[in-house]
């Protein structure tokens, strides 16, 4: 078995491919446990902060409802409800909410501040999305795509879109389970250089290949799932209209959709707009599983918080 007490979960890139593996394991068995009611309380006792600098529906509701599921409590706080938002130091934040809680969640806009918490605090941080990366979904993600297809290496995933915080986080679990992963971006809003260079080396290791072309219909060629996000994501509202007009090519409709396998799923890490980044005939069609992938945000965070945090 894997002890992952007392780990941050930052990123993908701090766990090894046999690491995510077993959560992804842990989530289905806990899926399991949870529509057959059974009780699992391996959080009693235990406290989980969730701070968030962002809105949010999704994370949330997952990781309020997951830890009290588990048997544990969680506190929201709204960044401008506490200290943080008057000046106080992520570091002192982080040695005094140490003191209290066993776990932290954090949404925000700045990638350092999830690493100044995680090194500030003597409890578990996990990252709840930020400008960089949103690991929970991806590990939620990779859940659901196992769910449907029964594998995850050998298979292609196609990315359309932005070069975001969903595709940087989606390339690096792909690397690690060996998924083969196409990002089109419109120049400009390529994933960034490191991350995918980063993405390049991991996928040496498990046989993935990793490419960014500019091409969509390239990027989907017989790809087994296709995955887009808005284009302008939290904090990036006032290039609305900018983007509108540099993403224009880049909606997943169904004309693209017929360069995937004819059983693609369609996926999205919500919320959407619908008629921008997706046509409503793709993402309320028969090959989109947006729902599923929500509901397992719950049961992938629970595996997440009852390894990291549980006793
Ligand atoms: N996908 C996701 O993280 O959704 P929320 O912004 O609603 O949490
Ligand atoms: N890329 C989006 C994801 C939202 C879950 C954002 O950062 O706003």
């Amino acid at each position: 078995a894997f002890n992952l007490k007392g780990r941050d979960f930052i990123e993908l890139t701090d766990y090894t491919t046999e690491e995510i593996q077993y959560l992804l394991d842990l989530a289905i068995e806990i899926k399991d446990k949870q529509k057959k009611g059974e009780v699992y309380h391996p959080l009693k006792g235990k406290t989980v902060g969730l701070i968030f600098e962002k809105s949010s529906t999704r994370t949330r509701v997952s990781f309020e409802v997951g830890t009290y599921q588990l048997g544990g409590h969680a506190l929201f706080l709204s960044k401008n409800d506490i200290q943080l938002g008057r000046g106080e130091t992520i570091a002192d934040t982080a040695a005094v909410m140490s003191r209290y809680l066993d776990g932290i969640m954090i949404r925000t806009f700045g990638h350092e501040n999830v690493v100044d918490l995680a090194r500030y605090s003597t409890v578990p941080v996990i990252n709840g999305l930020s400008d960089l990366a949103h690991p929970c979904q991806v590990l939620a993600d990779l859940q659901t795509i196992y769910e449907h297809k029964g594998t995850l290496k050998g298979l292609k995933l196609a990315y359309i879109g932005d070069g975001n915080n969903m595709a940087h986080s989606l390339m690096i679990g792909c690397a690690k389970l060996g998924v083969h992963i196409s990002v089109a971006s419109p120049e400009g809003y390529e994933p960034d250089a490191q991350i995918t260079e980063q993405a390049r080396h991991i996928a040496k290791e498990t046989g993935a290949a990793v490419e960014v072309v500019r091409d969509p219909k390239a990027a989907v060629e017989q790809a087994d799932v296709i995955y887009t996000d808005v284009w302008a994501s939290m904090g990036f509202e006032e290039e609305q209209k900018a983007r509108e007009a540099a993403f224009a090519a880049y909606q997943v409709n169904e004309e693209l959709a017929q360069h995937a396998k004819p059983d693609y799923l369609f996926m999205h890490c919500l919320p959407a707009h619908r008629g921008e980044e997706v046509s409503e005939g793709v993402i309320d069609g028969k090959n989109s599983i947006i729902f599923d992938q929500a509901e397992n945000r719950l049961h992938a965070q629970k595996a997440l918080m009852a390894a990291l945090i549980g006793s």
